[in-house]
C-alpha cells in the first residue's frame, strides 16, 4: 500500500490562528503511514469565473494538491455563524470548471476551534451542506467543537489536556478508517 496523503485545509489564514494550531496538533495524532500536509489557501485570489479555465499558479497548485490527496481534513473557525471567506473561496476554485470538481469523492473530516463555547457548530453544519454538494463523503461522528484556551497546546504543539487528546485521537482514528473505506 502506498503512503496515503491527507490534505489539511485550515479555514483561517491569520498567522496566530488557533485553528492552525489545532490542525498541527491533530496532524501529530495520525499514524506514520499517512502523510498530512497543510494545503495553502492564503495566496489564491478571490474567485472569478472568468479565470476558472486558466487559473493562476497558486490556484492550479491547490487544484493539483486536492486531486492528489486521499482525504481532506478541514479545520476551520466560524465567521458570523458560517464559512470564513478564505475557505469558501478555496472550495469554489477547486470545484470548477463545471465537470472538473477536484473535491469529488475525497473522504472529508471536520474539526474546528473557537474561543466561544458553542463556536464552530454552525459553520460545521454549513460546511457539511457544501461538501455534500461537492460529492465529498464526510465523517459524521464524532463532531469536533473545541473551545480553545491558551493552555490547550503544549510547548511541542501537542494537546496538553489528556481528556481532549484522547477525544481527538478517537476522532483521528475514526477518520483514518473513513479514508481507508474510500481508498483508491
Ligand atoms: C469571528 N468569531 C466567531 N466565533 C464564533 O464562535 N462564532 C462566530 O460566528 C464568529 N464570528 C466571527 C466573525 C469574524 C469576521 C471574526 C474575525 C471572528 C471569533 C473567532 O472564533 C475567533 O476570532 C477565532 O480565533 C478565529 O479562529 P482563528 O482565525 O484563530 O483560527
Amino acid at each position: 500500500m502506498s503512503t496515503r496523503k491527507i490534505g489539511v485545509i485550515v479555514g483561517s489564514i491569520r498567522k496566530e490562528s488557533i485553528n492552525r494550531k489545532l490542525a498541527e496538533a491533530l496532524m501529530k495524532l495520525f499514524p506514520d503511514d499517512l502523510r498530512c500536509e497543510i494545503l495553502r489557501i492564503d495566496d489564491i485570489p478571490v474567485f472569478n469565473q472568468d479565470n476558472e479555465t486558466a487559473p493562476i499558479e497558486s490556484v492550479a497548485r491547490l487544484r493539483r494538491e486536492v486531486a492528489e490527496a486521499d482525504g481532506i481534513l478541514f479545520v476551520t473557525p466560524e465567521h458570523n455563524r458560517s464559512l470564513p471567506t478564505a475557505l469558501k473561496n478555496a472550495l469554489d476554485w477547486a470545484s470548477r470548471p463545471y465537470g472538473d470538481n477536484k473535491w469529488a469523492g475525497k473522504p472529508a473530516g471536520i474539526a474546528g476551534a473557537s474561543p466561544g463555547a458553542v463556536g464552530t457548530a454552525a459553520v460545521q453544519q454549513h460546511l457539511r451542506s457544501v461538501l455534500g454538494y461537492l460529492d465529498m463523503p464526510t465523517l459524521g461522528q464524532p463532531e469536533v467543537f473545541i473551545q480553545f484556551k491558551d493552555d490547550l497546546i503544549d510547548g511541542q504543539g501537542g494537546i496538553s489536556v489528556d481528556s481532549t487528546r484522547e477525544f481527538l485521537q478517537g476522532f483521528v482514528n475514526r477518520y483514518v478508517q473513513w479514508v481507508e473505506k474510500f481508498a483508491r
